[in-house]
């Protein structure tokens, strides 16, 4: 909280780059132009799938500056905060559907210097996060149910993510609005006009071509749609990268 939301967002998610190459693609990632480089971290009892751990944070964190972006999708995320913090974690989100366990949750990654995001799947009710809207630098709209890359987009998030955007603007704050899953040129263009700023995508990055080229296209394609321009940072230039 505190800063004016105002950058569009792109955020390459590592869980679709190449596991047997894991140095090699987040030094691509960092010369694509994203943002944020979004670490999926799932432990096999909150979703059914198990990804990596604070190991893998920590041999990839000297490659880059950019910040990392690590969406806990675990059901005990307590036992993890103070690991992924050491490992290099910038921003760390939580899910709503923890019940109890989220404010407490939210003080201790505020208590470690972190930004704290807060994520919902899509068969949670808006209402579920309300309460926590002034205490969080980030609300996380999954566009599919975690567990899983290469997911179709699900459209009846589209309605949350406009809800988001009503809240922040009438509450006068400015957590960023993430979306995740199913995240393409084309569901980043119907997110944006909804009111999302920060785009995460996996396979809709990781499967074209260029890296390089997918991030631009998809900033500028946010961009031009994006709800309230006055809210945007104009497009920036990039150097082109042999990939
Ligand atoms: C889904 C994860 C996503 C995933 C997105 O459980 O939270 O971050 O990597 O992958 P794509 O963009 O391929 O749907
Ligand atoms: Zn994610």
């Amino acid at each position: 909280m505190g800063e004016m939301v105002s950058t569009t967002t792109i955020a390459p998610s590592f869980l679709a780059s190449d596991f047997t190459q894991l140095g090699r693609e987040a030094a691509r990632v960092d010369r694509s132009g994203a943002d944020w480089l979004h670490l999926d971290i799932m432990d096999g009892h909150f979703v059914p799938n198990i990804s990596f751990g604070p190991e893998v944070v920590r041999v990839i964190r000297p490659l880059t500056a950019m910040t990392f972006d690590v969406h806990l999708m675990c059901l005990r995320p307590e036992i993890l905060l103070e690991p992924f913090v050491r490992a290099g974690a910038d921003r760390l989100t939580i899910h709503v559907e923890l019940g109890e366990q989220v404010m407490p949750l939210i003080w201790k990654i505020h208590s470690l210097g972190k930004k704290v995001g807060l994520a919902l799947n899509p068969g949670t009710a808006m209402s579920c996060v309300e309460p926590f809207l002034k205490k969080i630098d980030l609300l996380l709209i999954m566009t599919v149910n975690p567990g899983f890359g290469g997911q179709s987009f699900i459209r009846e998030t589209l309605p949350k993510i406009q809800q988001a955007f009503a809240w922040r603007r009438d509450l006068g704050l400015s957590f960023h609005i993430e979306v995740d899953g199913g995240i393409n040129f084309e569901t980043a263009a119907e997110c944006a006009r909804a009111g999302a700023d920060v785009f995460v995508s996996g396979t809709g990055l990781f499967g074209q071509p260029s890296l390089t080229r997918a991030v631009q296209k998809m900033r500028r394609l946010v961009l031009a749609n994006g709800r309230d321009l006055s809210i945007s940072a104009p497009p920036m230039e990039f150097k082109e990268t042999l990939l």
